[in-house]
């Protein structure tokens, strides 16, 4: 039909994609398999790529060498998605914010640490931020025509409390206990710099769905460091303080008893789903929810509107399973360290995915992200058991 999207249509039709036939609602057996960070370090021909690249937001910045990494893994082991290899860092670099990856360590910001800092940020609407990632949209389009038809094409970006997170405190500390420090301090500041994050991140989602991703993910991977309440007791905190730049009064929080997964993971993201949907509808969008525990992961769904919650390693999938409606989307959550580990333990893993979700609709995939240390020879071992080809 004429009335098909063209961005849908550059190679193959989006039925022979099987990840987003399961975020539709169809249960597939064995399950569709991609993984977190499926493109890094412990695939040598990643090395060898960011090497020349330069530095890793060089990396990110660059179709040429973007679109390379993100089709590696496609090709060696024919994953069912590829995702679009950025960093959910690029966000607060195109806010304004000094973003560094020290090599061995990890990412480093200038840590925003009150409003002086959160006043040099740009603004959401300002040009500038969309311009700087225009690079990205450029490398999903190009994946989108070159990967295989059958191969959903994954956008992304971190949830606002992750990403608030690694701006307050300027790096991925143990706890993040600057984040904690700042959320019990000044509440309102955080709720700005959250609500600067909705605005700006769904734009970014949207971009992302109309330069051809199919699908886009959302990286709530510090939700297990908020704090367990809001301090709302707190004098001077919360409701009561003044209200900082572009926060309305209408944005503060309307319920300041809520629970913090409440006021900054979990209404945040249901903000941006919806807002992502009022101007692309019907867009799939997985909300991976690591530190959640088993409450939260089941809340996710109903509570943010997404259409798949993906499962950290921590929380026992049958019993999930057992607790969301058989009709609830789930992706996730073998262990990163019994990939590394391989042979039976790996197989018997496997199996006990296979065994939670047999039936029901899931995406195989990790619990978080593969680390560098894991044999190639590993992965090969984890598909071919979930394939089938692996028994006895
Ligand atoms: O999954 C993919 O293959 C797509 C690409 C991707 C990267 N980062 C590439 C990357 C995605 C989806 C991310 C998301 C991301 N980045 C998250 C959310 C998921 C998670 O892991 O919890 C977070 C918290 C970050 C922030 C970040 N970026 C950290 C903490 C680090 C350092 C950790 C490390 O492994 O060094 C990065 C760097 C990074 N992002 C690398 C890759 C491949 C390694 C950098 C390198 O090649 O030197």
């Amino acid at each position: 039909g004429t009335e098909r999207g063209p961005e849908r249509e550059t190679s193959g039709t989006t039925s022979e994609r099987k990840v987003l036939r399961v975020l539709e609602g169809e249960a597939i057996g064995p399950p569709p398999a991609w993984m977190m960070r499926q493109a890094g370090r412990y695939l040598p021909e990643y090395r060898a790529t960011r090497a020349e690249a330069g530095s890793f937001l060089d990396l990110c910045y660059s179709p040429d060498f973007a679109v390379e990494v993100t089709l590696q893994p496609i090709r060696r082991f024919g994953f069912d998605a590829a995702i679009l290899f950025s960093d959910i860092l690029v966000i607060p670099h195109a806010l304004g914010q000094d973003v560094r990856f020290v090599e061995g360590e990890g990412p480093r910001l200038d840590s925003l640490d009150g409003r002086d800092a959160f006043a040099r940020l740009r603004e959401a609407g300002d040009p500038a931020v969309m311009t700087h990632l225009a690079p990205v949209f450029e490398t999903v389009t190009r994946l989108r025509a070159e990967l295989p038809g059958e191969t959903t094409l994954l956008g992304f970006c971190g949830a606002p409390w992750t990403v608030a997170s690694y701006m307050i405190g300027g790096r991925g500390t143990p706890d993040l206990a600057p984040a904690r420090a700042l959320a019990e301090g000044d509440t309102a500041l955080v709720d700005a710099l959250i609500d600067r994050l909705v605005t700006v991140q769904t734009d970014y989602l949207v971009r992302q769905l109309e330069a051809g991703a199919d699908a886009v993910q959302i990286f709530e991977s510090h939700a297990g460091t908020l704090p367990r309440a809001v301090p709302s007791a707190v004098p001077g905190s919360g409701g009561t303080a003044e209200p900082v730049g572009d926060v309305a009064e209408s944005a503060l929080p309307d319920a300041p008893a809520a629970d913090a997964l409440t006021r900054w993971s979990l209404r945040p993201i249901a903000r941006m789903v919806a807002g992502v949907r009022a101007r692309v509808p019907g867009a799939k969008i997985i909300v991976f929810a690591r530190g959640s525990g088993l409450d939260g992961h089941a809340r996710v769904v109903p509570e943010t509107g997404a259409d798949a919650v993906g499962v950290d390693w921590g929380v026992d999938l049958r019993a999930l399973r057992q607790t969301v409606p058989a009709t609830t989307v789930t992706q996730g959550n073998l262990h990163p360290d019994t990939l590394i580990a391989g042979g039976a333990a790996l197989d018997a893993a496997v199996d006990t995915v296979l065994a939670a979700t047999a039936g029901l609709p899931h995406i195989f995939n990790l619990g978080h992200g593969i680390t560098p240390q894991t044999p190639v020879a590993h992965v090969e071992r984890m598909l071919a058991r979930l394939r089938g080809q692996g028994q006895g």
